[in-house]
């Protein structure tokens, strides 16, 4: 194979969603692909709550940071949580609870872009009473939501948030990040 995956290529953090309903089938696809990811003695520390009940998205949408207001048009949410004691925890202080939630979130960010949605995993919300309002247990983290939909038009996005729908991707120079034989300290800047 000589290109990379198409729906890695394609996925962005994409705002301007349409307010239309995901069949059932879709997301339970994209559920799939969350819990098929690896994960430490196959702890599978994840825990997804799919939010589309009208009234359950109007209790997260109030938690939601305010330059987060394009999250409000979602017909759903899914919020992704985990606990650290429901996975592997090393004596020298590796934890890998939030690592292995992490994986199989990128798996059902990517299925979800194979299937034409936008998922845009957001950390600007009030975690605790997110946590509180879908009755997740106090040892839990709600580590993000992904705010998911199909693509909509830009009407609804501030001009900052419009711009950066057509722009290009920023990355850090891979020089900086990857490194061959020896880690290397590089100005990151
Ligand atoms: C853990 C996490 C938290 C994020 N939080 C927010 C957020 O609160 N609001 C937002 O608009 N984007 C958020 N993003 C999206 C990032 O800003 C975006 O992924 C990054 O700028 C790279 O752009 P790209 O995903 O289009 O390649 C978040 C992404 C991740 C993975």
């Amino acid at each position: 194979m000589k290109e990379l995956l198409p729906e890695i290529e394609v996925r962005r953090a994409r705002r301007a969603l349409d307010d239309r309903t995901v069949p059932n089938e879709v997301v339970q696809r994209v559920l799939r692909a969350g819990t098929l990811a690896a994960s430490c003695f196959n702890n599978q520390p994840w825990r997804f709550v799919v939010v589309q009940d009208a009234q359950t998205l109007d209790a997260i949408r109030e938690h939601l940071s305010r330059g987060n207001y394009w999250a409000r048009r979602a017909p759903l949410i899914l919020a992704v949580a985990t606990d650290e004691q429901l996975d592997c925890r090393n004596d020298d202080g590796r934890a890998y609870a939030l690592f292995d939630t992490g994986m199989a979130t990128a798996n059902l960010v990517l299925q979800a872009t194979r299937e034409g949605l936008i998922a845009h995993p957001i950390a600007g919300f009030d975690a605790i009473a997110v946590r509180e309002a879908l009755h997740v247990p106090e040892t839990y983290t709600v580590i993000t939501l992904v705010i998911i939909g199909y693509p909509g038009d830009q009407g609804h996005l501030n001009e900052k948030h419009r711009a950066l729908e057509t722009s290009p991707r920023a990355r850090k120079p891979e020089h900086t990040v990857v490194f061959f034989d020896r880690f290397e300290e590089r100005d990151n800047a």
